[in-house]
């Protein structure tokens, strides 16, 4: 067999990442989009960047720009950040170009599911840290598994269980491990804390964040991470692509940058949205529903799960089934959005609970 044929073999083997099905008129609570954002806002946004952008040029010296849009708003050197079409395409490369035949993986049991399927991508061996039947990790077996491991990812918080470790606990992780850290602070606005000051004295820290979900701009692919000054100048210089961001998504993320003060506000009302649901989904006494520091709530339904899912289907409501957890049969995760969206969401339970 030729040597691609067989690499293509082993690919078509693989799941691949999976992302949600489409459906058309839903209100759509499935993919942890950030619908809190006034639409005026963004579609002012990409108004105002398509004036300032000529697409007939590169984005010469422009993707500078949003990098010191990016500093002013995290209070981090740019020469500390590096950016990519999406977080996701950071946290590919970073696992494309620094893994070696004996580089193994420490990371949650459920993580977010495009690093795990990436993971399987370049075949390097994971190890799994289950959550505990409340959903929540014990820094110790991290602490102990992570002496064997050479790159923990963590989504702090994680994607789909809402969980973040106290700060003081992903310190001393993050202090202990001798390996290459990534922290996806992809939800991080809806949070308690950062990590990201860190980096500034740790040089194995690699911590990862999006516009795509407090910024609301998860259509313009903007995703960017701060580490050390070296390890940026090797990824911008060297390892990302010459023009990794079109000119229209670095103009809006530069203006969404400077309205961040609005955009935190948002995620302000959606972390106080998220703490109704919670509650209300907590009152039905139908399920159990796991704290969350995200813009989503993880709850199990339990056996009737998918039955639940259709149900609300069919009221035009769309939520994320994830399955099986640990000990937790039936879990669906469902996004905070805006009032109404959360209101209609929750009568909507109500009403087949009945
Ligand atoms: C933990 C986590 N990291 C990263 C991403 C993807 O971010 P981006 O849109 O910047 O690629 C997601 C999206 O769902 C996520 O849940």
């Amino acid at each position: 067999m030729k040597w691609f044929q067989k690499k293509l073999k082993e690919y078509s083997k693989l799941r691949g990442y999976q992302k949600p099905e489409k459906h058309s008129n839903v209100m759509k609570l499935d993919s942890n989009e950030n619908y809190a954002i006034d639409p005026a806002f963004s579609s002012d946004i990409i108004e105002k960047a398509n004036q300032l952008s000529d697409v007939r040029e590169y984005p010469l010296g422009r993707a500078e720009k949003l990098v010191e849009a990016i500093s002013d708003y995290i209070k981090v050197p740019t020469k500390m950040i590096g950016i990519g079409n999406g977080s996701d395409q950071i946290i590919d490369l970073f696992l494309a170009n620094f893994v070696s035949d004996n580089t193994r993986v420490i990371t949650t049991d459920p993580t977010f599911g495009f690093f795990e399927e990436r993971c399987k991508l370049y075949s390097i061996p994971t190890i799994k840290i289950p959550f505990s039947k409340n959903m929540t990790l014990e820094l110790k077996k991290f602490l102990s598994k992570g002496r064997e491991s050479d790159i923990l990812y963590l989504d702090s918080p994680n994607n789909p269980t809402g969980f973040q470790f106290a700060k003081k606990d992903l310190q001393k992780l993050i202090n202990e491990f001798r390996g290459m850290v990534i922290i996806d602070e992809a939800y991080v606005e809806f949070a308690d804390y950062s990590v990201v000051q860190l980096a500034k004295k740790k040089d194995n820290l690699i911590v990862v964040r999006t516009l795509s979900k407090a910024f609301g701009l998860a259509g313009l692919r903007l995703g960017y991470f701060v580490a050390n000054k070296e390890l940026v100048d090797v990824f911008s210089r060297v390892i990302q692509y010459p023009y990794p961001l079109n000119s229209i998504a670095i103009e809006a993320g530069i203006l969404a940058l400077k309205k961040s003060k609005y955009l935190l506000d948002v995620a302000n009302t959606v972390k106080k949205e998220r703490g109704i649901i919670i509650q209300k989904l907590r009152n039905t006494g139908a399920f159990e529903v796991f704290d969350s520091n995200a813009n989503f709530v993880l709850f199990n339904a339990k056996g009737g799960y998918r039955r639940f899912y259709t149900a609300l289907l069919e009221q035009g409501i769309v939520i994320r089934i994830i399955g099986k957890i640990g000990k937790n049969a039936g879990c669906l995760r469902v996004t905070v959005g805006t009032p109404q969206m959360n209101s209609k969401f929750l009568l909507a339970v109500r009403d087949l609970l009945k």
